[in-house]
């Protein structure tokens, strides 16, 4: 079994997301002693305070895996200039009830890919103020905000020449600092 578990939050649904594909590839660029697993996150219901005594089981299996991670990686696009509502939404509910939030303590890195040429920016600056909020510990450098453009995959869904070297220096980095923290 490996040794660091990651529980990757990808913040779109989509099908064809980028960010899923960014993931996945991602996951390539890390060492044998990390497992990447992306986490389900489109059958929570939308976070409502009056469920904190009896949490939906998607949202007791959410934040089973979280806690059972030893880092966490987001990839997220950004909507509207912010997260997309649906990442939000996993954030609270595996946040709550009061005192039992489940990211506490969590390494993570933050990364996204967007074919607007701010390149996730703004999305990944909300999420870090809501990270630091739930006491999460994020990778501060590199920052990667990854252009969805037409080589950042190649056709077996690996990061492309144009950005290997930039993201496997970044995946170093977050390596480096799960193991810091973990
Ligand atoms: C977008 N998109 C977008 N892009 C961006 O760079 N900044 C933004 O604020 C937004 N806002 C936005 C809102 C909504 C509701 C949608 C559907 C899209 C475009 C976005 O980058 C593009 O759709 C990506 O392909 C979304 O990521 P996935 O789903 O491919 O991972």
């Amino acid at each position: 079994m490996s040794q660091f578990q990651i529980a990757v939050i990808v913040g779109s649904l989509r099908k064809d997301s980028f960010n899923r594909q960014l993931a996945t590839a991602l996951a390539r660029l890390g060492p044998a002693d990390f497992q990447f697993t992306q986490l389900r996150i489109d059958d929570l219901p939308l976070y409502n305070q009056d469920d904190d005594g009896q949490q939906a089981p998607s949202v007791l299996r959410l934040k089973g895996e979280v806690k059972a991670a030893q880092g966490l990686l987001f990839v997220t696009p950004e909507y509207n200039r912010s997260v997309p509502g649906v990442l939000k939404n996993a954030i609270d509910n595996a946040s709550r009830p009061y005192g039992q939030n489940a990211w506490a303590g969590k390494p993570a890195g933050v990364i996204g890919t967007s074919i607007g040429a701010a390149g996730t920016a703004m999305a990944q600056q909300h999420l870090r103020n809501i990270l630091a909020y739930l006491d999460v510990p994020a990778m501060g450098q590199p920052e990667a905000f990854v252009h969805a453009n037409e080589g950042l995959f190649d056709a077996g869904g690996n990061i492309g020449e144009g950005s290997k070297k930039f993201l496997q220096g970044w995946m170093d980095h977050y390596v480096a600092w799960v193991k810091k923290h973990a």
